[in-house]
């Protein structure tokens, strides 16, 4: 019954549900390990399949996104899957037209310059309609997933599609984006206000087609610094985690484990940890004893491999592996990058890190 919002989906039974328990503080045999990007640029089957093809159009058809999300878990013993996506598929709902430039990154047409232009967004229930695209894709995905492993949804932060939409792309210091937070604060919560909104329906109806797990991306953590972020980007995120639980609720919908990523937002693990969130991604620059310590010892962390330790030999990447595991130790922790793989990863890496992850824990928790 795909694509019929009127009959819910039975889909296949879990099989592996390690990083659920993880997600949730339950026991695990083993740490459960997924990659943020995983399905990227370093595969050559990726590259094979994106050749020739807009990137937006990719995310535009879900046969293409389910292929593209399968592929690494057709090399390596991953314990989740992210569906192939993009988190600025939610400005281009919003009517903002976006194009990824090769070599330069995704760029809009038309940057929000001043908040006279606030007026050209569409509304948060016009977004919704134009994102069936990605619930198509999920629902094709976790069928075809079998019950391999859970498949995970994500979406932007507010804070970090604001700083896209504002810059017109990416950009080192965040200047103009910040210009707004600092010039323009009403208006700046005006804008995180309806990318909150869209986020969270959007969010709410990943659940509805398929994903057992959510992710925010707040990428752009970094460049604001302790109070800033308190002010504008971490109200949207507990908005995020609040509304999503109750959508789910009012919809009918089971709770899912919900993951906040604040790139280089060591400074905020205290209050990310009492956000609303299941787990809290931390990144490579974060010693895990100062996570744990930060986040009261309670929460599920995830992460924080330097995504360059791939390039290391065997030998050298499993101590540095080994070291993560025993430091995280091996409950409530799901092994990941501390970032997205790069695209000139070797994919052996990423099996050794994986295989690794595996074994270490395992060997950790028989003693
Ligand atoms: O993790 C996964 O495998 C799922 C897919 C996924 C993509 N983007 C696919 C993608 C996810 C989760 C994202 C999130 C995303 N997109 C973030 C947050 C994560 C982070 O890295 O901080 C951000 C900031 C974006 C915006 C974006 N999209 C950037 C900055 C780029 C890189 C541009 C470049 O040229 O390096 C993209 C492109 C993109 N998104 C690619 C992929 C696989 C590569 C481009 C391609 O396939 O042609």
């Amino acid at each position: 019954q795909h694509g019929n919002p009127d009959v819910p989906d039975v889909f296949p039974a879990l099989k592996n549900d390690t990083f659920l328990r993880a997600a949730r503080g339950e026991a695990t045999s083993y740490v459960p390990v997924w990659c943020m990007r995983q399905a990227g640029r370093y595969l050559p089957e990726f590259r094979m399949k994106r050749a020739g093809q807009d990137f937006f159009e990719t995310c535009r058809n879900p046969a293409a996104c389910c292929e593209l999300t399968l592929q690494p878990l057709r090399r390596f013993d991953l314990d989740a899957a992210i569906i192939f996506s993009d988190i600025l598929v939610v400005p281009q709902a919003l009517g903002m037209d976006a194009e990824m430039i090769p070599g330069k990154g995704p760029t809009f047409k038309q940057p929000l310059e001043e908040p006279s232009h606030l007026q050209r967004l569409l509304s948060p229930h016009a977004a919704r309609s134009a994102l069936f695209y990605v619930h198509d894709a999920l629902r094709l995905t976790r069928h075809q997933l079998d019950g391999l492993v859970p498949l995970i949804g994500f979406a932007g932060a507010p804070w970090t599609l604001m700083c896209y939409m504002v810059e017109g792309g990416g950009s080192t210091t965040m200047s103009r984006a910040k210009r707004w937070l600092y010039q323009y604060p009403e208006e700046s919560h005006n804008l995180l206000k309806i990318l909150t909104d869209t986020v969270v329906e959007y969010l709410v109806d990943q659940v509805s087609a398929g994903a057992q797990a959510l992710q925010l991306f707040e990428s752009h953590a970094g460049c604001l610094g302790p109070s800033l972020f308190m002010e504008f980007a971490l109200p949207c995120l507990k908005d995020v985690a609040r509304r999503v639980q109750n959508g789910l609720r009012q919809a009918d919908l089971p709770a899912v484990p919900m993951i906040v990523f604040a790139k280089d937002g060591h400074f905020s693990l205290q209050e990310l940890s009492q956000a609303g969130y299941d787990v809290v991604g931390v990144d490579w620059t974060v010693r895990p004893e100062l996570a744990r310590e930060l986040t009261g010892g309670k929460i599920t962390l995830q992460g924080n491999l330097d995504p360059c330790a791939l390039y290391a030999p065997k030998e050298v990447l499993e101590k540095k592996v080994n070291k993560m595991v025993s430091e995280f130790g091996t409950q409530r922790y799901i092994a990941n990058l501390g970032h997205g793989i790069y695209p000139d990863a070797p994919p052996e890496g990423l099996g050794t890190f994986v295989d690794a992850v595996h074994a270490i824990s395992r060997s950790l928790n028989a003693c």
